[in-house]
């Protein structure tokens, strides 16, 4: 199987995608992660693309689709795989189209309320990358990663600011992707407001499960 999910930022990509490598043993995928693991390891990516994704803007095009077409020629990925926060415009939908033929996108939908509360309140484990919410998903011991012990964060994106931004520049640039995959019949749209289990279960029933 190979998805894309799309949505707006907080909108449970990444909380979904981690389900759905674990049922269908697929990899995830996800630019963002990618991007920050660079910045982590203070790599030349890293250091082009810290001020981007601190302001909420997009990385350049090029620079996001070598990254993917690089990762996709990886050999987990002959299976199939999950792709998390890519495509984000269409030039790099288009740039998709190209190296591989997509089974199905879904698009999370979630009002802006919603995930201003899901962002403000993620923090991220630094070791396993493990997500939670301080409310929706806490974990056992405040500031703990329950699987691993790593010390939790805030990821630097996850401000008033930068949230606004990241909002706007998914309304720009992401949401004409909608219609793009619409009109070539790959889109279902999923209501991703309500706890994780039952968002899950209506992604399984888009599925066909
Ligand atoms: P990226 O890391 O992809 O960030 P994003 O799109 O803003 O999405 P998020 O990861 O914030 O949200 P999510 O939908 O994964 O939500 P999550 O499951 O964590 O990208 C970061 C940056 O990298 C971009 O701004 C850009 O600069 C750059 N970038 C990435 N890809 C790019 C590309 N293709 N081109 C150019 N630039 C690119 O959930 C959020 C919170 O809500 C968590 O706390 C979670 O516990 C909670 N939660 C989740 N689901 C539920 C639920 N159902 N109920 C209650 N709480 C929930
Ligand atoms: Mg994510
Ligand atoms: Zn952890």
């Amino acid at each position: 199987m190979k998805i894309i999910l799309l949505g707006p930022p907080g909108a449970g990509k990444g909380t979904i995608a981690e389900k759905l490598k674990q049922e269908y043993n697929i990899p995830q995928i996800s630019t963002g992660d990618l991007f920050r693991a660079a910045i982590a390891n203070q790599t030349e990516l890293g250091k082009k693309v810290k001020s981007i994704l601190d302001a909420g803007e997009l990385v350049p095009d090029e620079l996001t689709i070598a990254l993917v077409q690089e990762r996709l020629s990886a050999p987990d990925t002959s299976n199939g795989y999950i792709l998390d926060g890519f495509p984000r415009t269409i030039p790099q939908a288009e740039a998709l189209e190209r190296f591989d033929t997509l089974d199905m996108v879904i698009d999370f939908r979630v009002r802006d309320g919603i995930i201003i509360e899901r962002l403000a309140g993620r923090r991220v484990c630094s070791s396993c990358g493990k997500v939670y919410h301080i409310k929706n998903m806490p974990p056992q011991k405040d500031g703990v990663c329950d699987t691993c012990g790593g010390a939790l964060y805030t990821r630097t994106d996850d401000n008033p600011d930068s949230i606004q931004q990241r909002l706007k520049t998914y309304r720009e640039k992401t949401e004409p992707l909608i219609a793009f995959y619409s009109e070539r019949k790959l889109l279902k749209a999923l209501d991703g407001e309500g706890s994780v289990e039952v968002v899950w279960e209506r992604f399984k029933k888009l599925l066909g499960n």
